[in-house]
């Protein structure tokens, strides 16, 4: 077996923005994650809506004789941020107030650095609130000397101070308790670290940024994902106050923090947008990274799957578009340059690229939507790359159908996504030996094998050596998703896993940190005598068999050897990874996978391929009547 080189042949010519990360707001990746916000539900604004579990007071706790109540009434802070915390004291000398327990096992300090606190707070005593807040580990342990401020006047202000941790905690507990008589009201409880990512307020989690850094990412794809392309295309209702599922819209998520309207998360929990679009831009910038964001095509992805016809509101959002690539590149003479100005960057970030669309599951409905972006994008800024997709999967009749219209649209730029076993990675390495040279480039914007084991990062850099030998049709990759708190996990395999106070890489994160730190020139063709051939110890899909009248399923979930889990199912969602064979039919009821009128052998099947593993199949199915 050898392989030859030419060194005096040249092949395709490999950008330096070639490899890059795809950042979404998943696994809390945003709030508890990068953004370094240390408070959590700071703005008392989580919702049952977000996530069944959550109340407004979600992380916090009250204290004292007095009553603390969240409130949502004409008293707020402003109409984005509606709850607030009323606070009616009874002048008993320990005070009434509220203690958060932030993240994870608590709120991370670090002996002898300086934690920025701010509140803002109103008063109806004429001699003011004394406010004392203290940062006590969860055994009583004290952290931090107590900062005293006294809030003054019945119009909302913003107090500030500082506290210098004496102890090292990862189980912190933030307490502030107002004093006194008559009733104060509290919004925006914030603490951060002083010692952000370059030192940014309102900045980055200091270890995550570097680690992100670290990788030399070409570009940053954000903020999503399923993030951007789901739930309701309207914007944020001042005059209603409602404000939950929508897209995720630009323009909710610059300006001062404590008027960016908070959204129920795709994820499952809520988002403050502290982290917001102009962070991702200086966050970009910071990292020498191109940014590469993506807009909603008012078509939802993911399993949701509607197109809205609604005239009006298509406008708007590509009027939305023009203004965001404004607030990147305007001057700050325009509306949107100047707000980008005032935030605290006259200069552009230098936009060059934008997604339209992610994962849409109906192309036809899609191309109408995104030639109409593209058509607007182009008119007034035709130096832009417009980005589209070919839905969700690497192969099938939407995929076919997407990249048809792709081609007759002359698209510049294709995002493909795929998640698959190692095994399909190494067997797929000349995936795009095949492209037609000719047509739309290629942006693989999310893909990533089944797992954070040894075996599935050499699978993956296999496979990029066959993205890099297609440097020409290949412009861009990222490997998805880039990170995951380790106690919110919605998906997983992840690159870079972190908790309230460690983050550590996985082996997928050390090949792309390989890749992307050795970006070459260009491509020296190389021939091989043989390839070699691959074999898996399982191959096929996961399979339920059942012979029974009526079957119900609840809690499918399959673990691969390394105990990762490969697959899990408690169908409280959309069903449409499974197929099944052998007739009948099935639905989702009261949150089971119900088949009925089963009258031969049904077997059903996750459209996800699962071999390679050894894996483990837990099932709990109740059998309902039948066979
Ligand atoms: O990366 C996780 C999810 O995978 C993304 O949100 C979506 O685009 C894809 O389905």
């Amino acid at each position: 077996y050898s392989i030859t080189v030419d060194p005096k042949s040249t092949g395709a010519k490999i950008d330096d923005t070639m490899y890059g990360v795809f950042f979404e707001d998943i696994n809390r990746a945003a709030d508890g994650g990068l953004y370094a916000e240390l408070v959590q539900n700071r703005s008392f604004e989580y919702s049952t809506a977000d996530n069944g579990s959550y109340t407004p007071l979600t992380s916090w706790a009250t204290q004292g004789s007095g009553t603390a109540k969240v409130v949502n009434d004409g008293g707020r802070l402003n109409e984005r941020n509606r709850n607030y915390l009323r606070v009616d004291l009874d002048g008993t000398d320990a005070g009434t107030g509220v203690v958060n327990s932030g993240y994870n096992t608590g709120i991370r300090v670090e002996k002898g650095k300086k934690y920025d606190f701010s509140v803002w707070a109103r008063t109806d005593s004429a001699d003011g609130t004394p406010l004392t807040v203290s940062l006590a580990s969860s055994d009583g342990t004290t952290l931090a000397p107590s900062l005293e401020l006294t809030a003054r006047g019945d119009k909302w202000a913003k107090y500030t101070g500082t506290l210098t941790a004496v102890t090292d905690s990862t189980a912190g507990r933030l307490a502030v308790t107002a004093h006194g008589s008559g009733t104060a009201r509290l919004d925006m409880i914030s603490l951060f670290p002083r010692d952000t990512y370059k030192g940014r307020p309102n900045g980055l989690r200091k270890d995550l940024a570097e680690k992100i850094a670290a990788l030399h990412p070409g570009f940053l794809r954000f903020p999503g994902g399923c993030l951007v392309n789901t739930g309701s295309m309207e914007g944020y209702d001042e005059a209603s106050g409602w404000q939950r599922k929508r897209s995720y819209q630009w323009k909710d998520t610059i300006g001062p923090v404590e008027q960016r309207a908070t959204n129920a998360n795709f994820w499952g929990y809520n988002q403050s947008y502290g982290l917001g679009y102009y962070e991702y831009f200086q966050f970009a910038e910071d990292i020498g990274a191109m940014p590469l964001p993506v807009v909603p095509a008012l078509v939802t992805g993911c399993g949701q799957n509607k197109a809205t016809d609604d005239d009006a509101l298509l406008k708007r959002h590509i009027q939305d578009t023009l203004d965001l690539i404004e607030f990147a590149n305007g001057p700050v003479t325009s509306e949107w340059g100047k707000k980008r100005a005032e935030m605290g960057h006259p200069r552009p970030f230098h936009l060059t690229h934008i997604g339209v669309g992610n994962e849409e599951n109906l192309p036809n409905e899609f191309f109408a939507r995104f030639k109409q972006f593209r058509a607007a994008i182009e008119a007034k800024y035709p130096d832009i790359t417009v980005v589209s997709n070919s839905g969700p999967d690497d192969s099938g009749s939407t995929f076919d159908t997407a990249w048809k219209l792709n081609r007759e649209a002359n698209v510049d730029m294709v995002d493909e996504h795929y998640y698959n076993s190692p095994q399909w990675f190494l067997q797929n390495n000349d995936r795009y030996d095949s492209y037609d040279r000719n047509g739309p480039k290629v942006f693989l914007g999310e893909y990533a094998s089944w797992g954070n084991a040894f075996k599935n990062a050499l699978a993956e850099a296999a496979y990029m050596t066959g993205l890099e030998r297609n440097a020409d049709v290949v412009k861009l990759a990222s490997y998805a998703p880039l990170l995951a708190n380790e106690d919110y996990v919605q998906w997983s395999p992840d690159m870079i896993w972190f908790n309230n106070h460690a983050s550590w890489g996985s082996a997928n994160y050390e090949v792309q940190k390989l890749f992307m730190n050795n970006v070459g020139d260009r491509v020296v063709p190389s021939t091989a005598t043989t390839t070699p051939s691959v074999t898996a110890p399982i191959s096929g899909a996961v399979g339920l068999s059942t012979w029974a009248t009526t079957a119900a399923y609840d809690d499918v979930k399959v673990t691969g050897e390394d105990g990762t889990t490969l697959l899990s199912d408690d169908f409280s969602g959309d069903a449409s990874k499974w197929t099944h064979t052998g007739g009948g039919s099935w639905s989702i009821q009261d949150g089971q996978y119900v088949q009925t009128d089963v009258a031969a052998e049904n077997t059903m099947v996750s459209a996800g391929d699962t071999s390679w593993h050894d894996y483990d199949l837990q099932v709990k199915a109740t059998k309902k009547s039948g066979k």
